[in-house]
């Protein structure tokens, strides 16, 4: 499925779509070059979750975490990509962040992809003239709740 995002405010509606049909133990992979907007769209997810005020970017801690009541349910928002190998996910005990909680997930080819997981949304960002368009394809636990705008 093909997604056309022409705007920031087009994002943050993509954002609330897609924040009102997740579930515990979904993973939101966002792929996608150098700012396509893998953060931006991160960002509509966790203010449509409920939380208010800044989301900072993860690229340097790799691992930022939200937790309700600030949002609707545990939230893990990671950037991989300054991981060197997939194997580092371990050391930075990301089994234990994921434990009943939502993950997005930038940079997920970093981590060794999510895509065999039944709950994980992938999400690849692509820039389109001034917007950006989304190739969107959904694990199985995705059927019957495929996000469209
Ligand atoms: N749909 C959109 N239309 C127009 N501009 C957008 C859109 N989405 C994001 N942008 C802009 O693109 C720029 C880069 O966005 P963002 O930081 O989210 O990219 P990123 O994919 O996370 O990059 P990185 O890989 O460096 O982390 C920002 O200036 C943002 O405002
Ligand atoms: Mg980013």
């Amino acid at each position: 499925m093909k997604v056309e995002l022409a705007d920031l405010d087009a994002m943050d509606r993509f954002g609330s779509v897609l924040a009102a049909q997740l579930r515990p133990g979904d993973v939101v992979a966002l792929s996608g070059w150098l700012g396509t907007g893998k953060t931006t769209l991160a960002r509509s997810i966790i203010a449509a979750l409920g939380h208010s005020g800044d989301v900072p970017s993860p690229s340097f801690t790799i691992i930022e975490t939200y937790d309700p009541p600030a949002v609707r349910l545990p939230l893990v928002h990671a950037d991989f990509y300054r991981l060197e190998d997939p194997s580092e996910i371990q050391e930075l005990g990301l089994d234990d962040y994921r434990l009943g909680a939502v993950l997005l997930a930038e940079w997920p080819e970093h981590a060794g992809g999510f895509a065999q997981e039944p709950g994980c949304l992938s999400i690849h960002l692509e820039t389109a003239g001034e917007g950006r368009i989304a190739i969107v394809e959904p694990g199985p636990d995705w059927l019957g709740r495929m996000p469209c705008p």
